[in-house]
C-alpha cells in the first residue's frame, strides 16, 4: 500500500480556455483529480499572472474565466483543493522565506530570464532592460506554491522542469539551513498529452493568436471552426489525413471509430466544408452540455467566489500551521519563547490531529478521531479485536483508506474539517 500522493499544479490566469487547453491540461488533470490515493491542489495562479500582465481587469476575467471553466469541465471542488493563490497569504510569506536561501545564481540560469537577457543583449540594450523583478523571482513564487503544500508531483509542461528542479533546491537549502521541512517535489511530464494545431495549423497557442475558445458560443465556434486552414483539393480529391489540422483536432475528441470514419471519408474525397461540419457537430456534441454550465456559472460570479472562498478557506487549514512552523524554525518566534528546538517539536506534535483507540464497557474496540483543538470529526463503529481497529487507524493515516469508506455513521465533523485534519496529521507523521 502507497501512501497518497499529493499532486499539485497552478494555472496562470492571463487567458481565456482554449481547446488546446481543454485536451492539454483540463480534461487530463479532471480525470485523474477522481483517481484514488492522490490529493489534489488545483489552483489559480493570479500572483503569477501580474508578471505578464498589466491590466486588472484582464486578471480578474480571467480568473473568472478559467475558474468557470475548471468547474464546468467537472473539476469538484469537494474532493480536491481548488483555490486561489492570492487567498492564500502564506504564499507571499513562504515566498520570503525561500528567497533568503535561494542563490541568486541560481535565479540567474532560470530559462525565462536568461531569454529575455540574451534577447536584450542580441538587440545591443542593457542585459536587464524591461526585466522586472518579478519575472526573476518567477521561480520563488512557484517554489512556495509547491512547498507550502509538500506537493510530491507537480504535473507540468516541459518548459516548467527547471522550475521543479529549482524548488527542490530550494527545498534542500531550506531543509539543511533548518531542518527537514519540506518534501522534494517530482515533476510529471505527461508524454502522451495531445498538442492541438490552431486554425492556421500551427500549434494552437495564444501566443500565436490562432485558438478556438473552448466554451465560445455555438455560432462562432462554428465560423472559426469554417476557418480553419486547408489545402486546396477539391471535393471528390481523395485527402491526406497526415498534417491536416481539422483531422487532428477531430481525432482529440472523438472515438476511435469516429476518427477511422472519417479517414476512410477523407480517402473517399470529403469535401473541405463538409469536414469542417463534422467537426463542428462533434466538437458541439462533447462541449455544448459544459458549455451551459460554464454560462450559468458566469452568470453568477458571486458562486464562484464563494467556492473559492472555501478552497482558501481549506488550503490555509495547512498553511496556516504549517507557516507557523516555519516561523517558528526561522527564528520569527515570540520573544518569551525560549524552548530549544527540541521542545518546540514535540509542542507542535501535541497540536496535531489524532487518533484514540480505546475499550467501551461493551467490551468492544473503538476509535476516535479528533482535530488538533480536540473536536471529535469522526467516530468509529465496534470492533471486535483491538488490531481491526487499529489497522483501520493506521490505512486512515496513511491514506491507504480514505475516511468516506468507512460507514456513513462514523462522520462527526464536516467533510472539510476531517480532510484537513487527516491532511495535517499526515504532513506531520512525514517529519
Ligand atoms: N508557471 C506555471 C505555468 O505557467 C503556473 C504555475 C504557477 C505552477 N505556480 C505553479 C505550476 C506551481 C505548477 C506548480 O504553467
Amino acid at each position: 500500500m502507497t501512501a497518497v500522493q499529493r499532486v499539485l499544479t497552478g494555472i496562470t490566469t492571463s487567458g481565456t480556455p482554449h481547446l488546446g487547453n481543454y485536451v492539454g491540461a483540463i480534461r487530463p488533470t479532471v480525470r485523474a483529480s477522481r483517481l484514488a490515493n492522490t490529493e489534489n491542489y488545483y489552483f489559480l495562479a493570479d500572483y503569477h499572472a501580474l508578471i505578464k500582465v498589466g491590466d486588472p481587469a484582464r486578471v480578474q476575467r480571467s480568473t473568472l474565466e478559467i475558474a468557470a471553466t475548471w468547474l464546468a469541465c467537472g473539476l469538484d471542488p469537494d474532493k480536491v483543493f481548488f483555490y486561489r493563490q492570492s487567498d492564500i497569504p502564506e504564499i507571499p510569506e513562504l515566498t520570503w522565506l525561500l528567497t533568503c536561501v535561494t542563490g541568486k545564481g541560481l535565479l540567474n540560469r532560470a530559462h525565462a530570464y536568461k531569454a529575455a537577457v540574451d534577447k536584450n543583449t542580441a538587440a545591443g540594450q542593457e542585459p536587464d532592460d524591461g526585466v522586472t523583478a518579478g519575472l526573476f523571482m518567477y521561480p520563488v513564487l512557484m517554489a512556495a506554491d509547491i512547498l507550502m503544500f509538500n506537493a510530491h508531483q507537480v504535473p507540468v509542461g516541459r518548459d516548467q522542469i527547471q522550475h521543479i528542479e529549482m524548488a527542490r533546491d530550494m527545498a534542500a537549502s531550506f531543509n539543511h539551513i533548518y531542518g527537514e521541512h519540506f518534501t522534494p517535489p517530482q515533476a510529471v511530464i505527461e508524454a502522451h498529452v495531445a498538442t492541438l494545431p490552431g486554425l492556421d495549423g500551427r500549434k494552437m497557442s495564444k501566443s500565436y493568436d490562432n485558438t478556438i475558445p473552448l466554451f465560445a458560443p455555438t455560432e462562432q465556434l462554428r465560423k472559426l471552426i469554417m476557418g480553419i486552414v486547408t489545402d486546396s483539393r477539391a471535393p471528390g480529391e481523395p485527402k491526406d489525413t497526415e498534417g491536416s489540422a481539422l483531422f487532428q483536432i477531430f481525432q482529440a475528441f472523438a472515438t476511435p471509430e469516429e476518427t477511422a470514419d472519417l479517414a476512410q471519408a477523407y480517402a473517399a474525397g470529403i469535401a473541405w466544408g463538409e469536414a469542417k461540419e463534422r467537426l463542428y457537430q462533434r466538437l458541439e456534441h462533447e462541449v455544448a452540455p459544459m458549455r451551459k454550465v460554464y454560462e450559468e456559472l458566469m452568470r453568477h460570479p458571486e458562486h464562484i467566489e464563494a467556492i473559492l472562498q472555501r478552497g482558501a478557506a481549506k488550503a490555509r487549514g495547512i498553511a496556516t500551521p504549517f507557516t507557523a512552523r516555519l516561523r517558528h524554525a526561522v527564528g520569527l518566534r515570540p520573544l518569551q519563547d525560549t524552548g530549544t528546538a527540541q521542545s518546540n517539536a514535540s509542542s507542535a506534535k501535541t497540536a496535531l490531529p489524532s487518533f484514540k483507540q480505546y475499550r467501551e464497557k461493551d467490551g468492544l474496540f473503538y476509535f476516535k478521531f479528533t482535530s488538533a483543538k480536540g473536536e471529535v470529526l469522526l467516530q468509529s463503529t465496534a470492533y471486535a479485536q483491538p488490531r481491526e481497529a487499529a489497522q483501520v487507524i493506521k490505512q486512515l493515516s496513511s491514506g491507504a483508506l480514505a475516511w468516506g469508506e468507512l460507514p456513513e455513521s462514523c462522520q462527526i465533523g464536516s467533510a472539510a474539517d476531517i480532510d484537513t485534519a487527516l491532511q495535517l496529521l499526515r504532513a506531520g507523521q512525514a517529519d
